[in-house]
């Protein structure tokens, strides 16, 4: 079987190169030129963990090829993902120019039969859009198409575990034929037949992934209604960790306890800052109007965007109470990215953060052991700093904004000596409330008990 990947983002290239390291033959294309330069020359535009290593193994071993030329990709393929962006509009819709431009090209081009899978995120009904569009722009007539969902759940930082360790594969199709070929497809994974890039020499033992066969508007809709879940869940930790700072409780207490039961799961119960990335935003944002579209009050999803959307009013809150006056305040970040392990700065809430502090007259400095070289495009005037210790120096102030390990490792003794003010407001929840009064710092987090060994109000 020969695959097409079209679109090399962040989807569609680990995509693309873990089908190609589960033995497929692939091509991956996109209508950014430069994006294919840059690829044939071995660079991996994105920061994500053990990608590079995948795609240099199936490059060299010639399963996987990247082309500038759509066309031929389309041409070649028995199978075409497509893996193009779905960036939201101002109204909060989905922008699906892309899908349509590709489902015009494929009709176009194709003299063979294709089963066209969406892989990109969409609202419900694009694959009836898409099936539509492939009909009315073929050029052949004859020509068969096939259109499936196949959903990813893929996170960043972990996106080739996720692959080749999913919980579950969920394919939407309309007929037998297209569900056998997607599951021959997925054979390798689903039968544990695979090299795997993350554990040498073996894989931990883990449940057998479930293959879900499914309609194509259900396969669409289990992809934005699991995001907006776990969006959901995770603005119910960041009320209850308000509810405790009124209250007098730990959120972490709360949110372990309450996690421990089966029914609720103890994942994405974390308090703090709050979701950003690509996804989870916008997924809520898309699935809310979709729903209004369809007549359905989404209400439950419309709090917990505005709950999240406040997380950053209520570190800014905090960062207030406890600095009094903001002009020219030293303040030092540590993290820009959405979350650890990735260069991603979209919709990050570190960026909303850092522009607010600006917009209040402090001086900022930040550092971000990934994020750095995407953090300039956006603050070009900002002094971005290698060094984390170089960035607490003299600061009234340092916040933590994105989790990485790296910094949890930090010699914080040293951190203390550096700053003008020993004062840290963790917006993760990463360091322990003890650890920091120990060292005598003045710390603040979300929805855990404050520690200020100087009392911060007048
Ligand atoms: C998400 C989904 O998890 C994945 O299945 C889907 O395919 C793509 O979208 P991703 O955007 O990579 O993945 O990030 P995720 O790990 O879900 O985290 C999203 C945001 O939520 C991050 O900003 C993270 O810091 C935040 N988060 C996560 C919390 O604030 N608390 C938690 O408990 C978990």
């Amino acid at each position: 079987m020969k695959l097409a990947v079209i679109g090399c983002g962040y989807v569609g290239l680990v995509t693309g190169s873990c089908l190609a390291e589960a033995g497929h033959e692939v091509l991956a294309t996109d209508n950014d030129a430069f994006r294919i330069a840059t690829l044939q020359d071995g660079k991996i535009p994105i920061y994500e963990l053990h990608l590079d290593s995948v795609v240099e193994t199936v490059v060299r071993e010639g399963r996987l090829r990247f082309t500038a030329d759509c066309a031929e990709a389309v041409r070649a393929a028995d199978v075409i993902f497509i893996c193009v962006g779905t960036p939201p509009t101002d109204s909060g819709d989905a922008d699906l120019s892309a899908i349509e431009n590709v489902a015009r090209l494929i009709a176009r081009e194709s003299s063979t039969p294709k089963l066209v899978v969406e892989k990109s995120t969409v609202p419900a009904q694009t694959g009836e859009q898409l099936k539509r569009a492939l009909q009315v722009y073929a050029r052949n007539t004859d020509v068969k198409f096939h259109v499936a969902s196949n959903p990813e759940f893929l996170r960043e930082g972990t996106a080739v575990e996720d692959f080749f360790h999913p919980d579950r594969i969920v394919v939407g199709v309309e007929d037998k034929e297209s569900e056998q070929q997607l599951r021959e497809l997925y054979a390798p994974i689903l039968e544990g037949r695979f090299r795997c890039p993350v554990h040498q020499p073996n894989c931990p033992p883990a449940a057998t992934p479930e293959f879900v066969v499914t309609t194509i508007a259900s396969a669409e809709l289990i992809k934005h209604a699991s995001n907006s879940f776990l969006g959901l869940k995770i603005s119910y930790a960041n009320v209850l960790a308000d509810l405790c700072e009124r209250l007098g409780g730990n959120v972490d207490e709360v949110t372990r306890a309450v996690g421990l039961d089966p029914r609720i799961g103890g994942q994405f119960l974390k308090a703090g800052l709050g979701f950003g990335g690509f996804c989870l935003p916008k997924d809520i944002q898309a699935f809310i109007k979709l729903a209004d579209r369809a007549g359905i009050e989404f209400g439950l999803l419309k709090e917990a965007e505005r709950v999240n959307k406040q997380r950053i009013d209520r570190l800014l809150e905090k960062i207030k109470k406890a600095l009094w006056v903001m002009k020219e305040k030293q303040i030092g970040v540590l993290g820009i990215a959405f979350k650890p392990n990735t260069d991603d700065i979209r919709l990050a809430p570190a960026i909303e953060v850092i522009r607010r502090l600006r917009a209040e007259g402090c001086v900022v400095r930040a550092t971000d052991p990934e994020a750095m070289t995407r953090a300039r495009v956006v603050f070009p005037d900002l002094s971005l700093l290698v060094d984390p210790y170089e960035v607490a120096r003299g600061a009234d102030a340092l916040l933590i904004l994105t989790e990485w390990e790296q910094f949890r490792r930090l010699d914080w003794k040293r951190i203390r000596n550096e700053m003008a003010r020993p004062l840290v407001i963790d917006g993760r929840n990463m360091l322990r409330t003890a650890d920091m009064q120990a060292l005598g710092f003045e710390y603040m987090s979300f929805g855990r008990p404050e520690f200020a060994p100087v009392p911060s109000k007048f």
